[in-house]
């Protein structure tokens, strides 16, 4: 069965456009390279399930996207993490503030992020997912700052690369806002909407 119909649905919504944020990556470019990821990782697991591990709140629109273009027996489960307070730099501490519902020994899981900034977050997920021992565990980033990278970082399945610049939309938000905006953007701070 073809999937296209549920991006037509989806892609044919009105965006709105707040002044303070520029369109970086459409939502055509995004569903693109979304399903181009997926194709990989159904490749890659052919044969087996896998686990996808959306880390809330930022990955749920892409972990929703991807989840429906992988052509494999999946199971969702989702791991709340704070990372930032309502401010656009990393904190550089990490709070799980909500955990997996099932044990995930000896699944093969695939870490679903928004974007990897400094890397801390996912350097300590990683870490902590280890410890309930996995079958594997790899990583898929829809987006990769690495002008911020503080720890290296291993990223499986990478949509785009991105300059040091903070970007709403597609999940990611700036104090809870702007997720629902189906492209992807820059936020410009001086704008008046933007505070
Ligand atoms: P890291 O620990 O610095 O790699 O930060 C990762 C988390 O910070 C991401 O999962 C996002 O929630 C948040 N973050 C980093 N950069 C941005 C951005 O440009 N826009 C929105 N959120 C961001
Ligand atoms: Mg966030």
């Amino acid at each position: 069965m073809s999937r296209a119909p549920v991006y037509e649905r989806l892609l044919s919504v009105p965006a709105f456009t707040p002044p303070e944020v520029r369109p970086l990556i459409s939502a055509e470019r995004i569903a693109a390279r979304v399903n181009e990821l997926a194709a990989q990782i159904t490749r890659d697991y052919a044969g087996r399930s896998v686990v996808l591990l959306s880390v809330l709140k930022g990955s749920f629109v892409f972990a929703a996207d991807l989840a429906r273009a992988i052509d494999l027996p999946i199971r969702m489960e989702f791991l709340g993490v704070r990372s930032y307070g309502d401010d656009t730099k990393s904190s550089g501490v990490v709070q799980i503030t909500q955990d997996l519902t099932r044990p995930v020994t000896g699944d093969d899981l695939v870490i679903v992020e928004d974007i990897i900034d400094t890397g801390l977050t996912i350097s300590y997920l990683r870490e902590q997912l280890r410890g309930r021992n996995p079958a594997s565990v790899k990583v898929a980033a829809l987006l990769h700052k690495p002008a911020r990278i503080q720890r290296e970082v291993e990223i499986d399945y990478l949509g785009f690369t991105i300059d040091d610049v903070f970007v709403v939309g597609y999940g990611l938000d700036y104090a809870e806002r702007y997720r629902n905006l189906p492209y992807l953007g820059v936020l410009d701070p001086s704008q008046p909407g933007a505070k």
